[in-house]
């Protein structure tokens, strides 16, 4: 996969990339990422980027010229026309199940934002799809789409050792997943539950699919309106509720 960042800060995203998961992804040639600095693509001498807002209002655009020919020059060195995800709190709320679609994805263009946006014309234009991180307006897209990259990364083949171990994880199935514990056994007189301990597959499974169930309900009740239970489900969801309302 290819992921192309248009940016005034380049340094921002390669200085985050080469770690971890993301920098081994990266060596093993998985996924290559390249940021793209949007300056180089201005035709004045100054290498001016932004200018004073049509009608007035506060601060400045990023004018639309040198981005439309910064994403005119990706699309020749790949040869197509990538999707570009224009980072912005105006764009669809971003979800795992998005994450899990864009890593299906050959090749996808970031368009990070900066001052106070960008001239919609050019959005207009070459944008495909607007995502937001969160309800909230950081400085710029670059730490926006650091989140999308690594949450889309952590999702190709290869990338993660075992494929089973997003299997079980929060918002796989809908739901946030259950506690876990290592050794030791006993610590600060806390006890691993014994059932975690018993070998016994079908009852360990039992025993998460509950506690998942239970997470959920108390930290993000939202998410079970998504969610189609089992009768076994159910049954635990009335015990849960109950046992709240003897809190
Ligand atoms: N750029 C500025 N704020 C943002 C947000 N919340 N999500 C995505 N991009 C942004």
């Amino acid at each position: 996969m290819k992921i192309t960042v248009m940016t005034l800060f380049p340094e921002m995203i390669e200085q985050s990339i080469n770690h971890s998961i993301m920098g081994r992804a990266i060596q093993n040639e998985i996924v290559q990422i390249e940021a793209v600095n949007i300056r180089d693509y201005t035709l004045n001498k100054h290498k001016k980027v932004d200018d004073y807002p049509f009608g007035g209002g506060a601060g400045m655009l990023m004018m639309p010229e040198p981005i439309y020919l910064c994403y005119e020059a990706i699309c020749k060195k790949s040869g197509g026309s990538p999707r570009v995800i224009y980072m912005t709190p105006q764009g669809k709320p971003w979800k795992q199940s998005m994450a899990t679609e864009f890593a299906k994805e050959q090749e996808i263009v970031l368009l990070c934002g900066h001052y106070e946006g960008i001239d919609q014309r050019v959005i207009d234009e070459i944008v495909t799809d607007e995502i937001s991180i969160g309800d909230y307006v950081l400085t710029g897209g670059e730490l926006a789409s650091l989140v999308v990259i690594d949450s889309i990364i952590r999702l190709i083949p290869g990338v993660i050792g075992k494929q089973e171990s997003f299997e079980d994880e929060s918002f796989s199935d809908g739901l946030l997943e259950y506690p876990q514990y290592t050794k030791p056994r006993i610590y600060h007189d806390m006890e691993v539950p014994e059932v975690l301990l018993s070998g016994h597959h079908k009852n360990i499974e039992n025993f998460r699919r509950q506690k998942s169930l239970e997470n959920t309900y108390n930290k993000r009740p939202e998410l079970l309106e998504n969610i189609e239970f089992t009768k076994a489900d159910k049954k635990w969801l009335r015990e849960i509720k109950e046992k709240n309302n003897h809190l």
